[in-house]
């Protein structure tokens, strides 16, 4: 019995879901935050263009909602994240390559500094392979990477660690979860990646696992646990940190997209909890009343109640939809 995070905890797991303070007025979402999560994580407000929005200016008052609202309710945190090319602050274009370097390390010492003991895993680097580039190291080409060299990415880990000895750090990726080819080689990516930091002898110790899902696409139980085995003898434990499922690509009743969304669910946590490395899974939010799929969709999908994505555990009118139960069963059966 008991919400999810209480039958996590009973396996030694922890369940959580991320938390954008424009949502905290709404009590009845709160009241299942505090009744399925122990843990939380920020969906916006701990990245770099929210931290620091002009050089040198850091504002640190809407994460600290959420550090708050954690605290109070006996929440774990994890950081998300210190260095993404899609949340840079606009300013760092008009540097150049010592100016970036120096407002880099800067922006990574003041925040892991600013949270010390507070953060459980802080995403250090987030989405930095992309094997379609074509380069031999996978690496995206973001504008950090032409700017700094690859080296800049051991150098994030060094920085985080010297100002927070005790948060685990992370590297947190997405797409690579599904039976298909395009995951195969971003999989093939985030182990090159994964292997170089630890060559290079940065402190990585955890890799995070965004597990946004797409209803539709095939997914291999045996080769997922493979790829998980690959990563634990790397010496890094596993966290699940963003998970929901887009049904937008399967369009038909809600209550049938409900269900696919939730067995796909139940098989990839059935596969992902049966490796001991895993430790924690979070949902990128609680209910489909917010979520950041349906910010990306084109209006007339919004429109359509046959295409809406549906991707967390509980529906608009916080009913909680065979998701969660699909969710509680895993941790049940782990
Ligand atoms: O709330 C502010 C508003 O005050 C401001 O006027 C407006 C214009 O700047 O920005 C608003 O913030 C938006 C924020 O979401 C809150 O709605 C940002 O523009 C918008 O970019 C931000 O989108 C977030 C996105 O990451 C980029 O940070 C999404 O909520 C969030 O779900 C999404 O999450 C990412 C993970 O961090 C990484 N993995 C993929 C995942 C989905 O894209």
């Amino acid at each position: 019995g008991g919400g999810l995070h209480a039958r996590a905890a009973a396996k030694g797991l922890a369940f959580g879901a991320a938390l954008a303070t424009r949502h905290m007025g709404e009590p009845d979402l709160m009241a299942a935050y505090r009744a399925d999560c122990g843990l939380l994580v920020a969906e916006y407000e701990m990245k770099w263009s929210q931290l620091e929005p002009e050089a040198g200016q850091r504002r640190f008052r809407l994460a600290d909602q959420l550090v708050s609202f954690a605290r109070r309710n006996r929440m774990a945190l994890r950081g998300h994240t210190l260095l993404w090319h899609e949340s840079e602050p606009r300013w760092l274009s008009s540097l150049d390559a010592r100016g970036t370097a120096a407002a880099m390390a800067s922006h990574v010492d003041a925040t892991a500094l600013r949270w010390r003991g507070a953060i459980g895993t802080w995403d250090v680097v987030n989405e930095a392979v992309a094997p379609e580039h074509g380069r031999p190291d996978f690496l995206r080409r973001t504008w950090l990477l032409n700017r700094l060299g690859p080296d800049y990415l051991p150098q994030a880990f060094h920085i985080a660690r010297a100002a927070d000895p005790d948060a685990r750090l992370a590297y947190n990726d997405f797409g690579i979860e599904h039976a298909n080819l395009w995951s195969r080689r971003r999989r093939l990516g985030v182990l090159n990646l994964l292997q170089a930091l630890r060559r290079a002898g940065a402190p990585v110790q955890v890799l995070g696992v965004q597990g946004h899902l797409q209803a539709g696409q095939p997914f291999e139980a045996s080769e997922w646990r493979a790829f998980l085995a690959e990563v634990a003898a790397l010496g890094l434990t596993i966290e699940i940190t963003e998970l929901d499922v887009n049904c937008a690509a399967l369009p038909a009743a809600a209550a049938r997209r409900d269900a696919l969304a939730a067995d796909l669910v139940r098989r990839f946590l059935d596969a992902t909890l049966a490796e001991p490395a895993v430790r924690s899974v979070i949902t990128w939010g609680l209910s489909d009343r917010h979520s950041w799929i349906q910010q990306g969709l084109l209006a007339e999908h919004r429109r359509s109640d046959n295409a809406r994505p549906r991707p967390l555990p509980y529906d608009e009118a916080m009913r909680r939809k065979p998701m969660w139960a699909a969710i509680a069963s895993a941790f049940d059966a782990a």
